[in-house]
Order: structure tokens, then C-alpha cells, then sequence
């Protein structure tokens, strides 16, 4: 029961030299149905464990006595420059884990100049994770000056995290949504396509974690289909499931740059950046939503090559290209820049972080998978991340 849990610990604990080690001392410190809803993964967990797998078919290659003077793992995203790749991936109802949720998880990202995605299902409200965010980089709590708004993020500064949006049944309650992240200082949208069916599972949210961003929105908390209700087809939220019209839709409707999260094929790709889209996350959703998808890490140099063709026939700067899913330490970063990342996102992994240790925990999570890309770039003689490539790797 709850009571047996242990607390969050006040610091690091020393025992903690890997991502993964974080997982042992969060189980204790989570409620049970939380800590299984948190690592679930759709179907056998074919996908989930592909994901992972697929980092291991990869050898990095040493490349000695490279001049590493001036390196750095810092990289730019549409403009806003981050001081590592490492993003934390949208993951909901984050007081599960610890009593500060999103808070303690967005000022930590911010603070380690990393880059995080606050989703739809936050546990605590968009506007107050934004001056969260704020407290993470040193500004004051309130919007002002150093709001760096969308497209004007191209002054290369640090930024505030970037919102997710899922489509909600209403365009005007997406539309709602939209206009209070661009009020709050988000600097780009990331919507997540990978879910057209979301399933109840039998887990069912404490009564005080809820959905904080759609409390105003009573028609937006609709009970989800589960696996009970049949045929699924005839289930009603299904016609109003979104398509790529609503995503044309979106991009008329906001300057911020949009990344569409949940691409898997080079045929989604290019549909995406015909509608406008910035940039896209290759992600199965950590093979939570449907087994059976390929794993991440395989899909990525497909998508890749899509982009930089569709750039090159446009002329353009080339759309940056995220990944996710299975990435546990720097040196998997790595291997995913190698084949064309632009940055990476987490997400299990920093929850349970955060249930540890709360904010410090995650500081602690990102400096480690930091220290872990610093020493695999300098091992393969690599001092920024721009010159990382396939060169860089031997298949297993
Ligand atoms: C998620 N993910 C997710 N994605 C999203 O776009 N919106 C969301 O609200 C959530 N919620 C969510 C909850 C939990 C508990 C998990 C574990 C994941 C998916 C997430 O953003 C990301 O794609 C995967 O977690 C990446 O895989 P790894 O790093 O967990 O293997």
C-alpha cells in the first residue's frame, strides 16, 4: 500500500552512476499501479524492448589523438540552442512520481540548458510549469524581455520548453490550448499523431493527480474507449479522431514552430513538411500505444534522407529530425546523431529520476547522460556534434 512507499530522497544518492540505476530506487517510492502504469508498454512489449535493442547493433568506431580543444555537445534547434541534445520527452501526470511534478522536472532541464516538453496531460498547469521553467533558467517568473517567442528563437538563446499538443475533440479547446502556450513563452508546439486509439488500462488516477491543463474543459476529459468497448471502429470519439487537414489547421492558426511527434516512415514524413511542419520526432511513444511498430533507432536514417531530399528540392535549411524511444545513456545518443538526429528525448528513465530524488534527480539524470555523450564524442574524435556521422559507426 501507499504507506509502505519510501519518500523522495532530499539528494543524489551516491549508488547512482547510470541512468538505469535510477529505476531500482524509484520502484520503492512509487505507488504500485503508478510505477506499472508509468513502464508500460503496449501488447508482449515487443516494440518497447526493440527500441532499446536497437542501440546494441551499433559498434562507435575511436577515432585517437583528435584535437578536442573547443568541443562542445551543443546544438540548435529552428533557432533555440540548447548547451546538449537531451530533451525530456512529454510524459503525463508526473505527480505520480513526486509530489512537484512537472515543476521540479522543467526547472531542472532548464537549469542543465537542456530542452523539455510539457505534455497536454501535465499534472500541473502549463503556466505554472512556465514559471518553473523560468526559475530553471535564471529569469524572472514573469513573462518580459527575455521571452524568446517562436520563430524569433533564432537569436540562438537558451529557451523555455516546448508544448504538446494532443488534438481534443473541440479544434477551438486545441485552439485554447495553443493560445495559453504562446501566452505562457512555450517556443514551439509538438504534436503527437502516434495515438489515434488511446485504450484505458485499468489505471485509474489518484484523487490528486489530474489532468491540470483541461480542468476548464469538462468536455475534454470524455471517458476513452477500452478494450471492452467493441467493435472499437463504432466508438464515438473515433470520428473525431484528427487528420492531416486538422494539422494544416494548426499551422494557419499559430506563428510557433511545430514538430509533429510520432513519425515512423519517410511516406509521413514528407506529408508533414508539405503541411508546414518545422521539425519531426521519429517515436513509437515508447511502445506504449501498439506493439508490433519497428524500433525508433531503425527507422531514423529513412526519415532523415526523406527530409534532407525534401530540403534540397526546396532549397531550405534542412528540418530538424528528433528521436526517442530506448535511449538510456550518452553513448545511444550518440549512435542516433551518427544516423542523423538533431537531439534526443527521454522519457521513462527521467521520471524515475524524478521520483527519486525530485528535481535534483533529474539535474543529476541529464549531467549524466551529458557526461556520457562528452566522453563517447571524445573517444570517437568527434568535437561537435555536427561532424558526428554513419563514418562514426560500425553495424554489430
Ligand atoms: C509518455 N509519452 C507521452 N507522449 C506524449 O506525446 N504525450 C504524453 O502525454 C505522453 N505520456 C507518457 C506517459 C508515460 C508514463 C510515458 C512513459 C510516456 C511518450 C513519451 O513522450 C516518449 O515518446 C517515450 O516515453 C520515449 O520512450 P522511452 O524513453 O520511455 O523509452
Amino acid at each position: 500500500t501507499a504507506g509502505t512507499r519510501l519518500p523522495p530522497l532530499a539528494q543524489v544518492p551516491p549508488q547512482v552512476h547510470q541512468l538505469d540505476d535510477y529505476a531500482a530506487l524509484a520502484e520503492p517510492r512509487m505507488a504500485p499501479d503508478a510505477w506499472a502504469h508509468v513502464n508500460g508498454v503496449a501488447g508482449a512489449g515487443i516494440t518497447a524492448q526493440a527500441n532499446r535493442a536497437a542501440y546494441a547493433r551499433w559498434w562507435v568506431l575511436p577515432r585517437v589523438l583528435q584535437p578536442l580543444a573547443d568541443a562542445s555537445t551543443a546544438v540548435t534547434l529552428l533557432g533555440q540552442r540548447l548547451a546538449h541534445p537531451f530533451v525530456l520527452a512529454p510524459v503525463a501526470y508526473q505527480r505520480l512520481a513526486h509530489p512537484q511534478g512537472e515543476l521540479a522536472s522543467a526547472e531542472a532541464a532548464m537549469a542543465l540548458g537542456g530542452g523539455c516538453v510539457v505534455s497536454t496531460q501535465a499534472s500541473e498547469t502549463l503556466e505554472d510549469v512556465a514559471r518553473a521553467a523560468r526559475r530553471g533558467l535564471g529569469w524572472p517568473e514573469s513573462p518580459g524581455a527575455q521571452t524568446v517567442h517562436g520563430g524569433e528563437a533564432a537569436s540562438n538563446q537558451p529557451g523555455m520548453p516546448w508544448f504538446q499538443i494532443y488534438f481534443q475533440r473541440e479544434l477551438a479547446d486545441t485552439l485554447d490550448l495553443v493560445r495559453r502556450a504562446e501566452h505562457a513563452g512555450y517556443t514551439a508546439l509538438v504534436v503527437t499523431v502516434d495515438a489515434p486509439l488511446k485504450l484505458r488500462r485499468g489505471f485509474v488516477l489518484p484523487p490528486d493527480v489530474d489532468a491540470a491543463n483541461l480542468r476548464q474543459h469538462t468536455r475534454m476529459q470524455d471517458p476513452v474507449p477500452s478494450l471492452a468497448d467493441s467493435p472499437l471502429f463504432s466508438h464515438p470519439l473515433l470520428a473525431a479522431a484528427p487528420g492531416w487537414a486538422d494539422v494544416a489547421w494548426l499551422r494557419a492558426h499559430t506563428t510557433l514552430p511545430i514538430y509533429l511527434k510520432g513519425i515512423l516512415t519517410a511516406h509521413d514524413a514528407r506529408l508533414a513538411l508539405e503541411q508546414g511542419i518545422d521539425g519531426l520526432i521519429v517515436s513509437n511513444h515508447g511502445g506504449r500505444v501498439q506493439d508490433g511498430l519497428p524500433p525508433t533507432l531503425a527507422m531514423l536514417p529513412a526519415v532523415v534522407q526523406a527530409v534532407r531530399d525534401w530540403a534540397q528540392a526546396q532549397g531550405t535549411r534542412c528540418p530538424p529530425v528528433l528521436v526517442d524511444g530506448g535511449i538510456r545513456s550518452g553513448t545511444d545518443a550518440f549512435k542516433a546523431i551518427c544516423l542523423g538526429a538533431s537531439a534526443v528525448l527521454i522519457g521513462r528513465p527521467y521520471i524515475h529520476a524524478l521520483a527519486t530524488a525530485g528535481a535534483l534527480g533529474v539535474a543529476h539524470a541529464i549531467h549524466l547522460l551529458r557526461a556520457e555523450l562528452e566522453l563517447c564524442m571524445a573517444t570517437a574524435g568527434c568535437a561537435q556534434l555536427a561532424q558526428a556521422g554513419p563514418h562514426l559507426l560500425m553495424p554489430a
